[in-house]
């Protein structure tokens, strides 16, 4: 896919896997610096994230790379970010749902067990809400970075994503938040073909700030055989620009950016469709908001 003139937006990229894909797309434009995709970074911190503009500006000569306000564990954060994006009524040609964490301990604002309610739950809401930004963009991509953690889970007990998590290290959570997300890919490639088109993606085992529970000297010699967070970009911007994936939709790739099987669970779309029902019946209070806005501007435009 050309980026000139193209619009993104990549949620927690103000590091890690995130902020080398922002940085590798920031660079896709062509030779014309003036039709340079423009780029929003949705994260949580200004102040973490604005150096991170100037440096990916310094080093692609891009000056289109915005910050959004996105807190992924408070749903009405999340439904600000999309409000705040929709308001510019422009069309969304490539959305990245990448940011994520691991071994998270409490609940999100709304309750949910927390790496389900930030991994998953935010990013369905957040791409739920931007439906008619990417359904304005004649090709639309929806690339969700998922894990190959997802194979290790056997199932989702609906109940205890209600709760703080029950397992010692966290890992079985992340592994449901995973599964999920390659879940959603699919769904919502059936659910919204035609007009988008949607990407799983294992970025590999990267060496990111998602190992920032690991204490010195742990963290060093852990993540010293792990791969770059610029190798862990390459399956992200494969997925979310290349002409060789263009017409294909609801598929699972490795970190090379070639089309994997992803597990058998993945692949239950009864279990996909419950998810979704499931999903959705949390956040309708606020796509009802949307639906209650949208009314709102119809009636003060007619
Ligand atoms: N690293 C790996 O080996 C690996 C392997 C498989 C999959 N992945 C996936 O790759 C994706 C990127 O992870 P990474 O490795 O680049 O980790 P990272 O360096 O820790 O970056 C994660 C990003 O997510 C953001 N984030 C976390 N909680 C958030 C919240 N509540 N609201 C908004 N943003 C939030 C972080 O923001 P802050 O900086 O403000 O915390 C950060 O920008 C994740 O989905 C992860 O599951 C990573």
């Amino acid at each position: 896919m050309a980026l000139a003139n193209k619009t993104i937006l990549i949620t927690g990229a103000n590091t890690g896997i995130g902020k080398a894909t922002a940085q590798a797309l920031a660079q896709l434009g062509g030779t014309d610096v003036s039709a340079s995709p423009r780029i929003f970074i949705a994260a949580r911190s200004i102040e973490k994230t604005r150096p991170v503009i100037d440096e990916i500006i310094l080093a692609s000569g891009n000056s289109k790379i915005e910050f959004l306000h996105l807190e992924l564990d408070d749903l009405n954060s999340v439904a600000a970010c999309a409000h705040t994006f929709g308001a510019m009524k422009l069309p969304l040609d490539i959305l990245i749902n990448n940011a994520g964490l691991a071994r998270a301990t409490g609940v999100t604002k709304q309750g949910f067990e927390s790496t389900f309610g930030v991994n998953h739950l935010g990013h369905f809401l957040l791409t739920l809400l931007l439906k008619n930004a990417l359904w304005a963009a004649p090709e639309a991509r929806v690339v969700t970075v998922a894990s190959a953690a997802h194979a290790r889970c056997n199932g989702i007990v609906f109940d205890k994503l209600r709760e703080p998590r029950s397992s010692l290290t966290g890992w079985p959570e992340y592994s449901v938040s995973k599964l999920a997300n390659v879940l959603f890919s699919k769904e919502l490639a059936r659910r919204w073909d035609e007009r988008v088109h949607t990407y799983a993606v294992h970025p590999g085992v990267i060496a990111s700030d998602i190992w920032r529970m690991l204490p010195w000297p742990i963290r060093p010699l852990v993540t010293a055989t792990m791969r770059s967070v610029e190798e862990g970009a390459h399956a992200s911007v494969h997925c979310a620009t290349s002409p060789a994936v263009a017409h294909q939709s609801g598929l699972y790739y490795g970190e090379l950016g070639d089309e994997k099987r992803s597990s058998k669970l993945s692949c239950d779309e009864a279990l996909a469709a419950q998810l979704w029902n499931k999903s959705l019946e949390w956040v309708s209070p606020w796509l009802a908001d949307e639906s209650t806005e949208k009314l709102r501007h119809h009636f003060r435009d007619t």
